[in-house]
């Protein structure tokens, strides 16, 4: 881990506006005091995620992440904090003084460093040797399929050798151990063999990450062998789930879409005939991870799998997984060829482009698809056809959309809409009861509950309750340091219950008492765990129901003044309240609990006898 002082890292998280960053990244619009767009971390179609420009902090209010610029970019890139402190210094024009390391971050950050130079050196050897005599074979099977040589140079193509041994032992000589060769998944020892490859006598493709570092390979057979693909396995800096084939240029590519395809010659033919934006997953389904990375760059996606059973079924399921991830995608019809690769050579790039135009619509694909199973002139299939068209309409969130849908549906395959209606009132009647029924057993956690600021890590595990007035008295008290003479009358950070509440209890007090305004983006640089800070995040933006209230109307902004000594009195209530509840739970110590229950109690009879606080 590097270690940058406190100040220099205030300097670096105040040239960077968390607006200006966020921005970058998420469309956002200004509404109220906040700004507010769709969540990067969660799935949702209607904007949770906000900005407070004034704090400069964000918070989601669907899946409870928040955090400062740091956490921000540390979350959305994938970085440690000090890659986050690096990126951000760069891009304010701010130079950082050398790095320095703990001793296993730096072991971890030299594995990581190391295995992207044998993949590197890998790649060099593997595309020598395509060149060379023996490569012969290789580069002849990659023009025969019609790439050109500038081609095989832009995908860094190549040739493993005739043997396993060759890559190791040039790798050997590269002054690489047989541990770092074994570990980039390049070679595997055998008692028989001793350490040797798997890749030989195949065409290579290295795989790329979105830096354009090797982190991996696909090697192919040249002709009708089984298995077609090797790949290489999961390193650590191979992971299958988080990267795409193609993905380092294509997210260059000018274009409002993505092509997403099953393989890798699909990508390489089609950037070849033009297509730049095209890419794959890596020789597994396409994935959740996969779709967010897409989803970031704010493009459509165009499907171009092929056109055959096990291609259509492939193609389904990404429609599912772009869903899941709040995108949705069209669907480009190949026919009569079964891939884009052969789509190409057939038809050429105008006929591609003007399929990539007439793309289909996610939904009306898959409910063709789905009609294919159904025998439509036997009226009792056709009902189940029917109903099973409901259930899928059901999943858009907004009556607009189903709507929409539905009279599409309706008029493709001759219903009466008033028919598809009614079966969608139906379905929709029976989902409930189901969902009514898991609520009842507890099995959904739901979240109605205004009572407790919830904040979730990023695998959607709720974090720690916090008892929501204690949160907002905070927050309030963080912002206008003047109520402080009011309210510490009353309240003080011996009475927040959870630790980490009170710990923020205490920063805030003590700043509020000599005046000042709670820089509050700076104080999460003191939570490492990053549980702990986005809990913190949360708890120091928790708008109270009058805010929130207007914030749906779209006003904005502090309740009126003549309220604010009300409010501020419920409030100071509502914090001694919770700690009487939270006390009341407390098993250990009970006759102390119990004293300070009742002395609470006094305090809250007294507070209700007062209009205001002020
Ligand atoms: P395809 O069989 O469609 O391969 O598999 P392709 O890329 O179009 O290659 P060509 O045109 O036949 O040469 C699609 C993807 O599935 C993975 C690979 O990622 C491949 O690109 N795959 C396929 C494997 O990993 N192993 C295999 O044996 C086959
Ligand atoms: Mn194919």
């Amino acid at each position: 881990m590097a270690y940058y002082a406190d100040d220099l890292i205030e300097q670096v998280r105040s040239a960077n506006d968390i607006v200006d960053v966020v921005g970058s990244y998420v469309s956002l619009k200004k509404k109220g005091n906040n700004y507010w767009g769709l969540c990067p971390f969660h799935t949702e179609k209607t904007p949770s995620f906000s900005v407070n420009a004034g704090k400069q902090l964000y918070k989601c209010f669907g899946c409870g992440e928040g955090g400062n610029v740091f956490s921000f970019v540390m979350k959305y890139e994938n970085l440690t904090f000090p890659e986050a402190v690096k990126t951000l210094a760069e891009r304010a024009g701010i130079s950082l003084p050398e790095q320095h390391y703990s001793e296993s971050a730096q072991k971890l950050r030299n594995k990581k460093d190391r295995l992207l130079e044998v993949n590197k050196a890998a790649a060099t050897y593997f595309y020598k040797c395509l060149k060379s005599e023996h490569g012969k074979k290789g580069l002849e099977y990659l023009k025969n399929r019609g790439l050109t040589d500038e081609t095989i140079i832009h995908f860094g193509l190549g040739y493993a050798g005739i043997n396993g041994k060759l890559i190791v032992d040039y790798l050997r000589e590269q002054g690489y151990t047989d541990e770092e060769i074994r570990d980039s998944g390049l070679a595997t020892n055998s008692e028989r063999n001793g350490l040797s490859s798997p890749f030989w006598n195949r065409v290579m493709y290295p795989i790329f990450n979105a830096k354009n570092q090797v982190i991996g390979f696909g090697g192919r057979v040249m002709g009708d062998a089984q298995p077609k693909y090797l790949n290489s396995p999961e390193t650590d800096i191979f992971d299958k789930r988080r990267n795409l084939y193609g993905f380092n240029y294509a997210r260059t590519s000018r274009t409002d879409n993505f092509i997403l395809c099953e393989g890798y010659m699909d990508v390489i033919s089609l950037h070849q005939a033009g297509f730049t934006q095209a890419v794959a997953s890596l020789g597994t389904a396409f994935t959740e991870e996969q779709a967010l990375m897409l989803k970031r760059m704010g493009r459509r996606i165009l499907l171009s799998y092929d056109s055959d059973g096990a291609g259509t079924k492939a193609a389904l399921r990404a429609l599912e997984i772009l869903r899941n991830t709040g995108l949705s995608g069209r669907v480009i019809n190949l026919k009569p060829y079964k891939d884009p690769d052969e789509f190409i050579k057939g038809l050429g790039a105008d006929e591609f482009q003007k399929r990539l135009d007439e793309a289909e619509n996610g939904f009306y694909f898959e409910i063709r698809i789905l009609s294919n199973g159904y025998d439509l002139s036997d009226p009792e299939t056709r009902s189940e056809f029917n109903n099973e068209i409901a259930k899928r309409l059901l999943r858009f969130e907004t009556a607009d959309e189903r709507e929409n849908y539905l009279v599409g549906i309706a008029d493709k395959y001759m219903i009466k809409p008033d028919n598809l209606r009614e079966l969608l009132r139906r379905e929709a009647g029976r989902l409930a009861e189901k969902e009514r029924k898991q609520i009842e057993y507890g099995r959904t956690s739901g979240n109605g509950n205004r009572q407790t600021a919830r904040a979730q890590d990023g695998a959607g595990n709720n974090l720690k309750k916090i008892p929501k007035s204690q949160a907002e008295l905070l927050t309030k008290l963080s912002e206008d340091p003047l109520i402080y003479r009011v309210v510490s009358k009353y309240v003080s950070p011996a009475d927040f219950t959870d630790e980490t509440c009170r710990k923020v209890a205490e920063a805030v007090f003590a700043t509020a008492s000599e005046g000042k305004v709670f820089n509050a983006a700076a104080y999460l640089g003191e939570f490492e765990d990053s549980k702990e800070r986005t809990l913190v995040a949360g708890i120091l933006q928790t708008e109270g129901l009058s805010a929130e209230l207007m914030m749906e109307t779209g006003e904005g902004g502090a309740p009126p003044p003549e309220d604010e000594g009300r409010v501020l009195r419920d409030l100071v209530i509502a914090v001694k309240t919770s700690e009487m509840d939270e006390l009341g739970r407390a098993e250990d110590d009970a006759e102390n609990a119990f004293k300070r229950q009742y002395e609470l109690r006094m305090e809250i009879d007294n507070l209700k006898k007062m209009n205001s606080l002020t």
